[in-house]
């Protein structure tokens, strides 16, 4: 992956993301190479962020190198300036750019106008960093992925795409259920489909959350107004209701199954106030894990 650019999961093949859980389980356990030494980062949010920009600064410097911090209102990414221009200045003058945008087109954008790898800190489409930690959590917990059963419930937004893709290339069965106009994205869907059918494993829709959660090994869950969807909030708390993750829900699934939640989590919506506590929570270590897996997925594009 030396020098490419991360911008979801299909830009690595099945046993790829496999090798990256690994090797952020390795960073976890050992020591860190410091691959990133005399090396600067460019962290360009246009959106607001705690675990994933906590989480890269750290990594960072831990690995022996620097970040500078570029926030929507110091660049103007497509407003100020053309994100094209945006990407050919800082390809002269940082090693690699992890981006927050709006629209995945920007990333691709940068991508295509820089020669520096880019990374991708959320977008509407995919969080896979937040994947790789999740991926990472889950074979922490609970042992190998191959097998596991998955069931994602809500929203099928960024994070629902990339697990989907994550868990099909890693042997995971995964269900998603959502209501119909809230489906994963063909696009994701697609690329999920092909690698579970190389992989052998499930992977369903159903607007039931109940049905999904049957049995299940784990039981994941995100917001239901992502950024950007603010607009539609009123409609959104309307259609999902039936969406919450709760205690009573919880006990449809396996009995030593973990709980999880990308974060920010909004009680009362799609997780009920006891949940992020629960026993079966395991909310906060998944925090962590970003750390781990970020510093893989660096030590993969600049060793
Ligand atoms: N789906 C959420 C994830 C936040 C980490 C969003 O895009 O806002």
């Amino acid at each position: 992956m030396k020098g490419k650019d991360f911008l979801w999961l299909a830009d690595l093949e099945s046993e790829e993301i496999g090798q990256m859980v690994r090797k952020a389980r390795a960073m976890k356990d050992g020591a860190t190479p410091k691959v990133m030494g005399g090396k600067v980062a460019a962290l360009l949010f246009e959106k607001p962020s705690l675990r994933t920009r906590v989480s890269f600064e750290v990594g960072v410097k831990q690995m022996g190198g620097d970040c500078i911090y570029l926030s929507q209102s110091d660049v103007g990414l497509g407003t100020r300036e053309p994100a094209e221009d945006v990407a050919r200045v800082l390809d002269r003058l940082v090693d690699v750019i992890i981006a927050r945008v709006f629209s995945h087109r920007s990333l691709e954008i940068l991508a295509e106008y820089s020669t520096v790898p880019v990374v991708n800190a959320l977008s509407d489409l995919a969080h896979p960093c937040q994947a790789v930690g999740d991926l990472l959590s889950m074979n922490e917990r609970k042992g190998d992925l191959a097998g596991l059963n998955v069931a994602y419930v809500g929203d099928g937004n960024n994070i629902a795409s990339s697990l989907a893709i994550g868990c099909a290339s890693v042997g995971a069965n995964f269900t998603v259920a959502s209501p119909p106009a809230y489906k994963v994205p063909d696009v994701a869907w697609r690329v999920a489909e092909r690698r579970a059918a190389e992989m052998e494993t499930r992977l369903e829709w159903t607007e039931a959350p109940e049905a999904a959660v049957e049995g299940a090994d784990v039981v994941y869950t995100d917001v239901w107004i992502s950024m950007g969807d603010e607009h539609e909030a009123d409609e959104r708390r309307r259609i999902f209701t039936k969406y919450r993750v709760d205690g009573r829900l919880m006990e449809r699934a396996d009995g030593g199954a973990v709980f999880m939640h990308d974060m920010p989590a909004h009680r009362g919506e799609e997780v009920s106030e006891e949940m992020l506590d629960h026993p079966q929570s395991i909310v906060f270590h998944q925090a962590e894990n970003r750390l781990h897996a970020q510093k893989a997925i660096l030590a993969e594009l600049l060793a």
